[in-house]
Order: C-alpha cells, then structure tokens, then sequence
C-alpha cells in the first residue's frame, strides 16, 4: 500500500504565460514548416498532455501534412514508472513519411525513446523527428534529444496547457509550477 499523502499539492508561480507560449509557437511554426516544405508530413501527437499544443502547433504549419495520434502512458502522479505502454497496438500508417512526434514534455526521455524504436522496428518511416513544448535541463537516461523545443526549464514538475498532475489542470491556459 502507498502511504496516505501528508500534503496536496498547489498550483506555484506561473512560470510561462499565455503571451509567451503564443509567440514561442509563431517561431516554432515557421521553423518546423521550412524544414517540411515539399515532404510527405505526418505529425504524430502523442496523447494526451500533447493535445493542446499539438493542436496550436497545427495551425502554424500551412503544409498539406497528416495528423495522427498515439496514447501511451508512463507516468503516476510524479514520478516516471520507467515502463512505456501503448495504449493501442495499430501504429498510424507511416511508411515512407517523414514523421514529426510531438509530445508536451521531454524529461527522462524514455517515452519518446521507446515510441520512436517502435516507429523504425515496426515500419519505414522516411524520417522521424521530435518536437517537445518544453524541455527539462537535466541529464537523460536516454541519449534522445528533441530536434524543436518550445523552452528549457529546470527540472521541477510543471502543470498546464495540457500537462497534467493526476489528470488536472491540463486546461490552465499557462504553464504554472506545482509546489
Ligand atoms: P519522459 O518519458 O520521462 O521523458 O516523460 C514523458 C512524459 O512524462 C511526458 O509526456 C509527460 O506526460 C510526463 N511528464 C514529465 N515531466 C512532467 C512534468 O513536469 N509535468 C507533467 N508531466 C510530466
Ligand atoms: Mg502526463
């Protein structure tokens, strides 16, 4: 049995607003869309702390690009499990595509590590790169690295914009800490 939590965690400082991830976003966008221009794109969010900026990403790369998304878990309440499973055992259809995965968070690095060796093991992507919201500044586990970051951040838990502590506040328009 895990022991009874002695404390709730609160919401802490806003550490990125609504103003700065919008205009972080514009520049991503751009950037992601002159690396893509002329090739089969298909963006791979994963679910779901991806959701929301996967979707204000989207709307920022005017290429005729396909969309689809992957659940996997990792994650109870704070800490890392280590273990990455797949929530469905379909891959999207990605043979011959360059494929952009795009997740809310890059901290251990495992999760992205483990979707991007099923993606080569399991079919025959053109390309596959990685496009993180934010990136924690800390020593990986896995020698991952994200080729687009939104912001680099310390290494403290963050919530909002569809990040999540126990499935809330994934709909804080902002980037907070939690104490
Ligand atoms: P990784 O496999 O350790 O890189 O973690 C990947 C997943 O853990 C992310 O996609 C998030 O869902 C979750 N995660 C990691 N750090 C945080 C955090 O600070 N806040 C909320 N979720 C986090
Ligand atoms: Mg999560």
């Amino acid at each position: 049995m895990d022991s009874f939590p002695t404390k709730t965690p609160k919401l802490g400082r806003v550490l990125i607003d609504e103003a700065a991830i919008a205009s972080r976003l514009d520049a991503l966008g751009a950037e992601i869309t002159a690396v893509y221009r002329g090739k089969p794109l298909t963006v791979v969010a994963v679910l779901n702390g991806s959701l929301v900026f996967a979707a204000d990403l989207l709307r920022r790369i005017p290429l005729p690009l396909r969309l689809d998304c992957i659940s996997v878990t990792s994650y109870h309440g704070r800490e890392s499990t280590g273990v990455v499973t797949f929530l469905q055992t379909a891959l999207p259809d990605i043979d011959g595509r360059d494929v952009l995965l795009v997740d809310d968070i890059l901290d251990t690095g495992r999760t992205l590590a483990a979707i991007r060796r099923k993606f080569i093991t399991e079919a025959s992507p053109a390309s596959i790169r990685i496009a993180v919201l934010l990136r924690k500044r800390k020593q990986r586990e896995s020698s991952l690295e994200a080729d687009f970051a939104g912001f680099d951040i310390g290494d403290e838990f963050v919530v909002g914009y569809g990040l999540d502590y126990e499935e809330r506040y994934r709909n804080l328009p902002c980037i907070s800490v939690l104490e």
